[in-house]
């Protein structure tokens, strides 16, 4: 089942954030995702590692299950071999699930089975399906996919820990994706991922993206309203200049 409604909605109301939670006060997780419901944030972007596609090992489709809010979940599997784990993760109420190209042997499959699901927030949709790649990945990879996603993310990081530097080849990486995605007529949305902060934020929403994703910049231990309320106003800056 593809999901046509939560790809217009989303495009309709692009650019976006979505905001990391690993870096969010887990002790008081629900009233951090009410700040970012009153902020105006409409995905929540959970990083799930497995330890194997990278450094780092994070949270499951338990800690996801666990997560009330009305934000769209929006998760990011860094995992090996994610085809077999789909069920779990959609069961737990993914609405958008992005794998890596580099994790898996049969990267098709996996977003052909991606299709096959109903969303478990709402029957009448599906899952928005994403490939994500690693800064070292050619874009070329996801022209034999191009019918399979809905959405194309580049980590501005390599992959496994918050709070690292974007590096700045994104910027052409994003505006060569863009051409090759306008190319083929498709609608295809284009995130980017990793490193954003108060200080790039304009200069990444520059770059066209439609799905920004930002962790650390927003739940800093300090003051996540205002955080997400900065990053939201500085994309909708750009946006109407632009
Ligand atoms: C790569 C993850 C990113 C990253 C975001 O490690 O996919 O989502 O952790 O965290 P910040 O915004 O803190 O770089
Ligand atoms: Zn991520």
């Amino acid at each position: 089942m593809s999901d046509k409604p939560l790809l217009e909605q989303i495009r309709k109301a692009s650019p976006l954030i979505s905001v990391g939670v690993l870096t969010a006060d887990l002790m008081s997780l629900g009233s951090e995702l009410k700040l970012m419901d009153t902020a105006g944030v409409k995905l929540l972007h959970v990083d799930v590692m497995d330890g194997c596609f990278c450094p780092m090992m994070t949270v499951g489709p338990g800690f996801i299950k666990a997560l009330k809010t009305t934000l769209l979940k929006d998760i990011h599997l860094m995992i090996e071999e994610p085809l077999n784990k789909l069920e779990s993760y959609v069961a737990a109420g993914a609405d958008m699930i992005t794998i890596h190209v580099e994790s898996c042997r049969h990267v098709h499959r996996v977003l052909q089975k991606l299709r096959e699901f109903t969303n478990t927030n709402d029957p009448n949709r599906g899952i928005l399906r994403g490939i994500a790649l690693n800064p070292g990945t050619p874009l070329e990879v996801i022209a034999p996919l191009i019918n399979e996603l809905e959405m194309v993310f580049l980590l501005a990081v390599n992959p496994g820990f918050s709070g690292q530097k974007f590096i700045p080849s994104t910027k052409n990486r994003l505006s060569r994706l863009r051409k090759m995605i306008s190319d083929t007529k498709k609608d295809i949305l284009v995130g980017v991922d990793g490193g954003i902060t108060r200080d790039n934020i304009a200069d990444v929403a520059r770059m066209d993206a439609d799905i920004i994703v930002t962790g650390s910049a927003v739940f800093d231990g300090k003051a996540p309203l205002e955080n997400a309320r900065f990053m939201i106003n500085a994309v909708n800056d750009v946006a109407k200049k632009s």
